[in-house]
């Protein structure tokens, strides 16, 4: 008697279950099948109690598994695109020079690229310090920014501190200051610039222009992914 009060109450109690679980839309198929139960209930309470249970447990263990998967494979794809995240990364940031003392490059007869000989970091190797260039490891936007400093090294003597930025041999900066009033004197550039994987930034010594430097960095080249793009 007891086991038979206890399945009924159970029945009553999925009864409000389904009725929850059918609103939020949980389940798919619960309306039609369940109507054939009737008769059943009616005449033999406690199995059909039974069955309700078992069915019901069933839906939402197959609710959870189905949560689960999909959770499971969410954490695949986040797990796959963080990887490969991290494998892309890529910043550089170098100086002309680490010198004791002011040293100059330039001015030459040809126009010829600079070398910055002086690593802060190369994370991804994307610049190769023998021959002063960057070259882009995967496709993605960058941000480039560049410092120059010249000496006349007089007064009177005339300045310039002059570089092109270039990509791909294409200019797309060119931080200059030339005049004859200063001694010294320095310019800078930011950019935010689209790279293709391959792409290789240069910094250009026109004729004429050159650039000193020492162990305090007033020239600067630096650079980063900002983020990755197909
Ligand atoms: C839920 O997953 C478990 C473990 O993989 C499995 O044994 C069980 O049969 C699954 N249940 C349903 C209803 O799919």
């Amino acid at each position: 008697m007891k086991a038979f009060i206890f399945l009924c109450l159970l029945h009553v109690a999925f009864s409000m279950a389904r009725a929850d679980y059918t609103n939020s839309n949980w389940g798919s198929s619960s309306g039609s099948s369940e109507k054939q139960d009737e008769p059943v209930c009616t005449t033999d309470q406690a199995s059909c109690g039974c069955c309700l249970m078992q069915r019901q447990m069933h839906r939402m263990e197959t609710f959870f598994n189905e949560t689960f998967k999909y959770l499971e494979e969410n954490l695949m794809r986040t797990r796959t695109i963080l990887n490969n995240v991290r494998s892309s990364r890529s910043a550089f940031s170098v100086a002309l020079t680490n010198a004791n003392t002011l040293t100059c490059t330039g001015p030459f007869r040809d126009d010829t690229f600079v070398r910055y000989s002086h690593v802060f970091i190369n994370l991804g190797n994307g610049y190769d310090v023998s021959t002063g260039f960057f070259t882009a490891p995967r496709s993605g936007v960058y941000s480039l920014a560049l410092t120059v400093y010249s000496d006349a090294g007089a007064p009177a003597s005339s300045l310039a501190a002059c570089v092109n930025l270039q990509v791909n041999n294409v200019v797309v900066a060119g931080p200059q200051e030339r005049n004859q009033q200063d001694q010294e004197d320095s310019a800078s550039i930011v950019i935010v610039v689209h790279l293709q994987a391959g792409d290789i930034v240069t910094v250009h010594l026109p004729i004429g222009c050159f650039l000193c430097d020492d162990k305090s960095h007033y020239n600067t080249f630096s650079g980063y992914l900002l983020y990755g793009t197909e």
